[in-house]
């Protein structure tokens, strides 16, 4: 049965392998592209978005969302991922253009029309916050609200802080509390064994045909960083581990459900994902309990 896709992100390199993942996914309808501001400029963010559909062959309408957080200013991760987000190649899309409506309500549209969908956030969640502020009862036809977020063992923007809930964590606390069925894929799932090494990053680049070749290539940036803040040869690939998990559920073999909040006021802890973990909390919201997929070092 073909699942319905609705995919926001701020189109970086490793977001880009995660829309190739649902791109050429045989089961799946992609009914929409969202790009908000993150890594890259929101303009630049649906301009990769683009270059990655021409490249899969795909006729996707990609729509131009928030150019910045609610509350937060922007801080792109240039560092990360290259000037343009994909390593500084000069990719750009040759024939297509984003459409002229705008995000939120392209989002708000595309949910309403497929009831039942899987809603996969793969940036900063300025965009959903404001649909969810729009037309609070669309959470009604989300079946699952997929989020590539959080870091409950370290961040990797501050020490407590992973990148996309501390860029717009006003936005992450609106869709925490919205009552989406929300699955957090965290950080801490794309360390470990889901690092990519030097012998699976050179089998990816030969993979026949343009894809396997761009994966590696728009990450070049991505790996030199990586390099310079471990000391080995490797990616880490946070969106696709979130794609994984969104395509394929039962490869998160560790689930558990509870209350969380973003912290959005304090200086030093601006987007730390609180997990009450040991159910300490009480809340009669059911809204505000989450799921969570673990990797086993956790436990
Ligand atoms: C997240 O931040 C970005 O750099 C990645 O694209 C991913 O969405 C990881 O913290
Ligand atoms: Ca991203």
């Amino acid at each position: 049965m073909t699942k319905v896709f609705l995919i926001d992100t701020d189109t970086a390199s490793d977001d880009a392998i995660a829309l190739m993942m649902a791109m050429r996914a045989p089961d799946v309808h992609i009914a929409a592209i969202t790009a908000v501001s993150g890594n890259v400029d929101v303009q630049q963010a649906a301009s990769n978005a683009l270059y990655v559909a021409e490249l899969c062959g795909v006729n996707i309408p990609v729509y131009v969302g928030a150019a910045k957080p609610l509350q937060q200013p922007n801080f792109h991760a240039y560092w990360c991922h290259g000037p343009d987000g994909l390593g500084g190649h000069g990719f750009r899309p040759e024939r297509t253009a984003p459409e002229a409506k705008d995000a939120v309500e392209a989002m708000i549209e595309a949910i309403s029309a497929n009831p039942g969908l899987t809603l996969v956030a793969l940036g900063p969640l300025t965009n959903i916050a404001l649909a969810l502020n729009r037309k609070p009862d669309i959470v009604r036809d989300v079946a699952r609200c997929v989020v590539m977020g959080g870091a409950f063992c370290g961040g990797n923007v501050t020490p407590a802080a992973e990148y996309n809930m501390w860029i717009d964590p006003d936005a992450a606390h609106i869709v925490l509390r919205s009552g989406l069925p929300v699955e957090l894929i965290g950080l801490d799932l794309c360390h470990g064994e889901a690092i990519l090494n030097a012998n699976e990053i050179a089998q990816l680049e030969s993979l026949p045909g343009k894809l396997g070749q761009f994966a590696v290539t728009c990450n070049s940036q991505a790996r030199q960083t990586y390099f310079e803040q471990n000391g080995t040869d490797g990616l880490s690939l946070a969106d696709p581990v979130a794609m994984a998990i969104a395509l394929f559920p039962s490869i998160a073999t560790r689930w558990s459900e509870h209350y969380v909040e973003i912290e959005t006021e304090s200086e030093l802890t601006r987007g730390e994902t609180v997990v009450d973990r040991h159910d300490v909390a009480t809340d009669e919201r059911p809204a505000c309990r989450k799921r969570f997929a673990w990797n086993g070092r956790l436990h």
